[in-house]
């Protein structure tokens, strides 16, 4: 079978990351049962890695439907590009010169002001699985506000987080979670000050006004994972589906559209979980 062969090197993904085979089908089932990706449609991968994602989704897209996938990492871009694209032309992608510390250090343009390289309405499904469990808030809005403007009206997201809320702040604070997050800029966390897009957690309260703000939908109930030692899960990260519902004018700045102070630059300890969160003491 083909995709058996579409296998990258080993050195070319983390294999922390869990199998890499397991895991895309893992995602292609929640592509089709949560986000409801139907095979003539047309998707966004964002931070789409060596392929993980693409590789299950060859055997699923037709040939009505078609792939782009976007990295700042250049292994990853170069195999697919040498692996996938010469057996399924549809199936796209592209290399971005985009900062992060973690995984592209000297890139040389800022994630906070990236316009995706695609028109208005492009697609009708963008997914980004372990993508914004590297990013700052600002990156995140911003990247918040592309996958509204390349959505068609009605289209849906499928996100990864990990998302901080009562629950999942009292399992960090207990020291329960397999990420100590310790470390907080604005609305966002890391477990190091060193390179903190290494890993990074969003509060969840300002992830879903941001989605307001944008005119994107959540699908309720948000899917939670076990990252932080839950009892009930659906998988390792949390998921979060959401639909277009408006369009945003694209004149109205983003930080007055969001009524935000812009963040803090430094990542700080932790001291107040409880307050925080609302943790019963
Ligand atoms: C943990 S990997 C996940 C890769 C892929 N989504 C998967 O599930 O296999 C995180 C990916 O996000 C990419 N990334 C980090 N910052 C990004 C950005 N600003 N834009 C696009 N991709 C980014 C990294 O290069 C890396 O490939």
């Amino acid at each position: 079978m083909v995709q058996d062969e579409l296998v990258p090197p080993e050195e070319l993904y983390y294999k922390g990351d869990g199998d890499f085979a397991w895991v895309g089908n893992e995602f292609l089932g929640f592509f089709r049962e949560l986000g409801k990706l139907q095979p003539h449609e047309k998707v966004l991968d964002v931070g789409c890695g060596v392929g993980r994602m693409a590789v299950p989704l060859t055997g699923y897209l037709n040939a009505q439907g078609s792939y782009d996938g976007f990295d700042i990492a250049k292994p990853g871009i170069d195999w697919c590009r040498d692996k996938i694209t010469p057996r399924f032309p549809n199936f796209r992608f592209h290399l971005v010169d985009l900062y992060n510390k973690f995984y592209n250090p000297r890139g040389t343009m800022q994630p906070s002001r990236f316009k995706f390289p695609f028109p208005d309405q492009t697609f009708d499904f963008i997914f980004l699985t372990s993508v914004f469990t590297h990013m700052f808030t600002r990156d995140m809005e911003n990247y918040t506000q592309e996958i509204c403007r390349t959505l068609k009206m009605g289209g849906r997201c499928l996100i990864t987080f990990f998302l901080l809320n009562r629950e999942s702040a009292r399992l960090v604070q207990e020291a329960k979670t397999t990420i100590a997050f310790q470390f907080a800029m604005g609305s966002c966390y890391s477990n190091q000050t060193e390179i903190p897009e290494a890993v990074v957690g969003h509060d969840e309260s300002s992830v879903a006004k941001l989605f307001d703000k944008m005119g994107l939908e959540i699908q309720q109930p948000i899917h939670y994972g076990n990252w932080c030692a839950r009892p009930k899960f659906l998988s390792y990260q949390d998921i979060v589906v959401a639909r277009k519902t408006q369009t945003i004018p694209r004149t109205l700045p983003l930080l007055r559209l969001l009524q935000l102070a812009p963040p803090p630059r430094k990542f700080r300890p932790v001291r107040n979980w409880k307050k925080l969160y609302k943790i019963p003491a």
